[in-house]
C-alpha cells in the first residue's frame, strides 16, 4: 500500500505520516506543493518529512500554474465571494489536488490523503478535485478518523514515536499562504465582536501607520491579462509579489469577514490579497469603460456564479469550463491602461484608457451636440412605460363608478 500526502511541514501533517504507517500499514510519501508560501515554510521541508517516516518527499513548483491556470481566468469572471472574497485559498485548490493526483500515478500509489479538518471548505475542494481525476484512488482524511484534537495530543503522539519536531505547543492562529493571499482564522477572531489584535495581519501595514504620501501606480492591461506595472512589461508570476508589496505597505488589500462555508456552518477570516485587490479594481475600472451595459450585468452576474463554484471546489467540471469560456469572450475588449492611486488602506482609480472604450464624450456631454436628438428619448420613454400607462388606465377606469 503507498500514499500520497499533501505535506506542508506543520505539526498535523507530521503527525499524520506515522499516523498512517501504523494505521492503514502503508508506505507514505510526502508531496510539498510550492504555491508561493515563502521560504519559511518550504525550508527544510524535505528533510522533516523524512524524519517523520515519509519514505520519500516531491516538492513540485507549482507557482506558474496557480497563476497561469487558475488566478488569471478567475479574475477575467470578476469572481468576488459573497461579494467580498477574492477566493485566495480555494484558487490554489485545484492546482495541488492535480499535481498530488499526478505524483500518485508516478509512485504507483493507491491512496491520497490530506490534512483538512473535518469541519472546512478544504477537505471538500480537494476531494472533489480528487474524485474527478483519480475516482479509482482510495481517500485518507485522518482529522476525520483520528482522536488526537489539539496541539499538545499531536506533539505527545510525535513524542512517543522519537519524531523530531520544532513546532510550538501554541499557535494561536490557523492560517493558510499561497503567492496570492494569506488567510487568518482562529484564535480571538473566533468572537466577531473582537477586532483582529495587530498579530492578525501579516502583508499589510495598519493603514494608520502607511505612508502619508500617497503612491499613484500604472497598470496595463491586454484582453484581461496583466501585462504593465509603470510602463515595464511584467511577468504576472512574479510580479504579483511586487504589487503585493507596494499595496501591502500602503495597507491595501485587508478584508475581516464572516462567510458561510459550504458546509453549513459560519466562519470569520481575516485575508489580506494586496495585488489581488489592486488587480480587481484596475479591471473593473477597465470594464466600465468598455463593456456595454447588458453584457457589464452578464459579466457580475457571471462573477458571482463562478466564486460560487470555485469555493464549493467545483473546478473539474464542465460548467467551470463552459464559464470560463464565457469570462475569456467578455474580456477580449479588457485592454487598455489604468492608473490608480494607493493612500492608507484605500484604492481610488483616477484614470483609465481603452482602444476599446465605449465612452464617448460626444454622445455624453451637456454641451451642445449633434450626434444625438433629444427628442428620440421621447418616443423610447412612451414605449418603455407603456404598460404602465395602460395599467394606470385600466385601474382608473375600473373604479369608476
Ligand atoms: N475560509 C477560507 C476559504 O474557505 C479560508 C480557508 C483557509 N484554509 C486553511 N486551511 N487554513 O477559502
Ligand atoms: C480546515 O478546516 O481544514 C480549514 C478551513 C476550511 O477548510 O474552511
Amino acid at each position: 500500500n503507498k500514499v500520497v500526502l499533501a505535506y506542508s511541514g506543520g505539526l498535523d501533517t507530521s503527525a499524520i505520516v506515522p499516523w498512517l504507517k501504523e494505521n492503514y500499514n502503508c508506505e507514505v510519501v510526502a508531496f510539498v506543493a510550492d504555491v508561493g508560501q515563502g521560504a519559511d515554510e518550504l525550508a527544510g521541508v524535505e528533510e522533516k518529512a523524512i524524519a517523520s517516516g515519509a519514505s520519500s518527499c516531491y516538492v513540485v513548483d507549482l507557482k506558474a500554474q496557480l497563476v497561469n491556470d487558475v488566478i488569471v481566468p478567475t479574475l477575467k469572471t470578476g469572481a468576488l465571494y459573497e461579494g467580498q472574497y477574492l477566493l485566495g485559498t480555494a484558487v490554489a485548490r485545484p492546482v495541488i489536488a492535480a499535481a498530488q493526483v499526478e505524483i500518485a500515478r508516478k509512485v504507483g500509489a493507491d491512496a491520497l490523503a490530506h490534512g483538512c479538518t473535518g469541519k472546512g471548505n478544504d477537505q471538500v475542494r480537494f476531494e472533489a478535485a480528487f474524485a474527478a481525476l483519480a475516482p479509482d484512488l482510495q481517500v485518507i482524511a485522518p482529522w476525520r478518523e483520528w482522536h488526537l484534537t489539539s496541539r499538545p495530543q499531536l506533539l505527545a503522539y510525535l513524542e512517543e514515536r522519537g519524531i523530531p519536531c520544532s513546532a510550538s505547543i501554541t499557535k494561536i492562529y490557523s492560517r493558510d499562504a499561497n503567492l496570492w493571499h494569506i488567510s487568518t482564522e482562529g484564535g480571538e477572531l473566533e468572537d466577531p465582536w473582537n477586532a483582529p489584535s495587530s498579530q492578525v495581519w501579516c502583508w499589510t501595514t495598519e493603514p494608520e501607520q502607511a505612508p502619508d504620501t500617497a503612491e499613484h501606480l500604472s497598470l496595463s492591461f491586454h484582453q484581461g491579462e496583466w501585462v504593465g506595472l509603470n510602463g515595464e512589461a511584467i511577468d504576472p508570476v512574479s510580479a504579483i509579489d511586487t504589487l503585493n508589496q507596494i499595496a501591502g505597505a500602503h495597507g491595501v488589500g485587508r478584508l475581516d469577514m464572516v462567510e458561510n462555508r459550504l458546509v453549513g456552518m459560519k466562519s470569520r477570516g481575516c485575508y489580506e490579497t494586496p495585488a489581488g485587490a489592486v488587480l480587481y479594481a484596475a479591471l473593473q475600472g477597465l470594464e466600465s469603460l468598455v463593456l456595454d451595459r447588458s453584457s457589464q450585468d452578464y459579466r457580475i452576474r457571471l462573477g458571482h456564479e463562478f466564486a460560487q463554484l470555485l469555493y464549493d471546489g467545483r473546478w473539474f467540471t464542465p460548467l467551470r469550463e463552459v464559464m470560463q469560456v464565457a469570462a475569456e469572450k467578455l474580456a477580449e475588449p479588457l485592454t487598455g491602461e489604468v492608473v490608480l492611486k494607493l493612500y492608507k488602506g484605500q484604492i481610488t482609480l483616477t484614470q483609465k484608457q481603452s482602444p476599446n472604450s465605449l465612452y464617448s464624450s460626444a454622445f455624453a456631454t451637456f454641451d451642445e451636440d449633434d450626434v444625438y436628438h433629444q427628442h428620440h428619448a421621447e418616443g423610447f420613454i412612451r414605449l418603455y412605460s407603456l404598460a404602465s400607462r395602460i395599467r394606470a388606465l385600466q385601474q382608473a377606469s375600473a373604479t369608476d363608478p
